[in-house]
């Protein structure tokens, strides 16, 4: 059976779980948030008193599962919930550190390939178009400034972390996910670039979803 695949790639804080959810929403496809994956991962090690590169050895006993109630994403690593625990500043600094390993890649993109064998999916993370799914219906590669990323999270957080912190964190992602060795961070040849820096997540949401659709009547 022939199933559609949407990759959606991007730096961090730009958008894409939002836009990727909302599109899969509208297309009736399933969305699979992979950063949440490597920020299993990453909760894991904080968990068990790891450090990154300690985790190869106990990929085997790692289990991630995403499940949608009321379009709210719940994770579960090893049938514990870390919905919260993965978003936590720490999680994000560790899930970036995980995210740079061989191994572990390998066995996420393995995951991820599987999803899309049975599902029609939209897919977000930093590798969908250049590994996961090198033949996707549609590739997006999904940017903004570091700066105009910041401050919606800035925002989003309503003050509570300082601005300086979050833009400091934003950088450290966007050099950690694009510099490493395996898959870095960075648009596919045949991705269609959409900067949304002067856009509302509306007009992200809408812009992305018109891509998809002509490719998928195509
Ligand atoms: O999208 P996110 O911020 O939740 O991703 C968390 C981390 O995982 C981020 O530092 C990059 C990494 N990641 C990755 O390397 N490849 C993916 N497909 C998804 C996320």
């Amino acid at each position: 059976m022939k199933t559609f695949k949407i990759a959606i790639d991007g730096p961090a804080g730009v958008g894409k779980s939002s836009t990727a959810k909302a599109v899969a929403k509208k297309l009736g496809f399933v969305y699979v948030d992979t950063g949440a994956m490597y920020r299993s991962v990453g909760v894991y090690c904080l968990d068990n008193n790891l450090q990154p590169e300690e985790v190869v050895p106990h990929l085997d006993k790692i289990s991630i599962d995403m499940k949608y109630i009321d379009d709210i994403q719940y994770v579960y690593l090893n049938g514990e919930d870390v919905t919260k625990k993965i978003r936590t500043p720490e999680g994000s600094i560790y899930a970036s550190k995980v995210a740079v390993i061989k191994e572990v890649r390998e066995k996420l993109v393995s995951l991820q390939q599987q999803m899309g064998m049975h599902n029609n999916v939209v897919m977000d993370g930093r590798d969908i178009g250049n590994r996961v799914f090198p033949d996707a219906d549609a590739k997006i590669f999904l940017t903004a400034s570091a700066e105009k990323r910041a401050e919606r999270r800035f925002n989003e957080l309503n003050g509570t972390v300082p601005y300086d912190e979050i833009l400091n964190d934003i950088k450290f992602r966007d050099k950690n996910d694009s510099t490493r060795k395996i898959d870095p961070l960075r648009p596919s040849s045949d991705s269609v670039i959409v900067d949304n820096s002067d856009m509302t997540l509306e007009e992200t949401i809408l812009h992305i979803y018109n891509i998809c659709i002509e490719r998928i009547e195509k």
